[in-house]
């Protein structure tokens, strides 16, 4: 019998690590299956995805840019996939339907609380950028009922408009939004950049006090990119700082356990990315 066939889909996609992360999910729970990674055109992105289906994939993962475009796609929605209007992962039903989920929020959740320790009950968040990646994780990080959440952004009108859309989750939450040059004063338990400003090379500017001895900074990017905003935030004396290594691979292992039944341990696989990328 043929393996059953995944992949993940973006463009570009040569330097994603999903078919590595779920070839040694696949290895450590016995599952026969590959997956690959698949560039998507920009302007046909539809048309392959229903296409790949209809010859034999069984899910797909979704990256940049094409959350938003595969939530279109789908034909009907998890309700997280509904509050971060983007999906990124999708399986066909079996009366041929494309179900859309988004494991985005769900695996920062659990990279936060299962390896970080940190429990957003009562505390204070001040998460920096108002897109698609904010988003996902507002509807998680409110379910868990932080004292305070600050939405800020250097376009200040997206943060507002994400604060209004998420106002009927944030009952326990004093939910606010600014722009990058207006914070409201900290410090804050936890702050996470959502910011695509890494990918600049530090472009972000961020005023001194937004953070205490026992704070958590994480940058929701991993590598070179997440580098410039985790290095200031050990400059301003944050007691840790995490990439976003470890949610990629907790999005990773929430989507093979929808597709598979079974949630791998990422924390091998997580040590096994974490010994390659020492690699010179
Ligand atoms: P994603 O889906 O990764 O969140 P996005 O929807 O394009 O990507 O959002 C990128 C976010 O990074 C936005 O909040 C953007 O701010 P604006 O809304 O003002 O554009 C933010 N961003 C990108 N480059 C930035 C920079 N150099 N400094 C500050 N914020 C930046």
């Amino acid at each position: 019998m043929k393996p059953d066939r995944y992949a993940v889909v973006g463009h570009p996609i040569e330097h994603s690590l999903s078919p590595r992360i779920h070839a040694l999910f696949a290895q450590q729970t016995g599952q026969d299956l590959v997956y690959e990674a698949r560039l998507g055109r920009l302007d046909h992105f539809a048309d392959d995805v229903r296409r790949w289906f209809r010859e034999d994939l069984r899910g797909l993962n979704v990256t940049v840019p094409f959350k938003e475009q595969a939530f279109r796609v789908a034909d009907q929605h998890s309700r997280r996939a509904e509050y971060a209007g983007a999906v990124n992962t999708l399986w066909c039903e079996a009366d041929g339907r494309l179900t859309g989920d988004n494991t985005d929020g769900a695996g920062f959740l659990h990279d936060l609380g299962e390896r970080l320790g940190f429990a957003p009950e009562g505390q204070t968040i001040l998460i920096l950028g108002a897109g698609g990646a904010t988003r996902g994780l507002l509807e998680p990080l409110l379910r868990r009922k932080p004292a305070r959440l600050v939405i800020a952004n250097r376009t200040a009108e997206k943060a507002q408009g994400l604060a209004l859309a998420f106002s009927e989750l944030a009952e326990a939450t004093r939910l606010e939004a600014s722009g990058l040059d207006t914070i409201p004063t900290g410090p804050y338990d936890l702050l996470i950049n959502a910011t695509a400003a890494g990918l600049g090379h530090g472009a972000l500017a961020l005023p001194a006090g937004l953070l205490h001895a026992d704070s958590l900074a994480y940058d929701l990017m991993y590598g070179a990119g997440a580098q410039p905003f985790l290095f200031w935030a050990q400059t301003q004396g944050a007691a840790t700082v995490s990439d976003g290594l470890g949610m990629l691979v907790e999005q990773a292992a929430e989507a093979f356990a929808l597709w598979r039944g079974v949630r791998p341990d990422t924390t091998p696989v997580l040590q096994t990315l974490r010994a390659n990328e020492a690699e010179p």
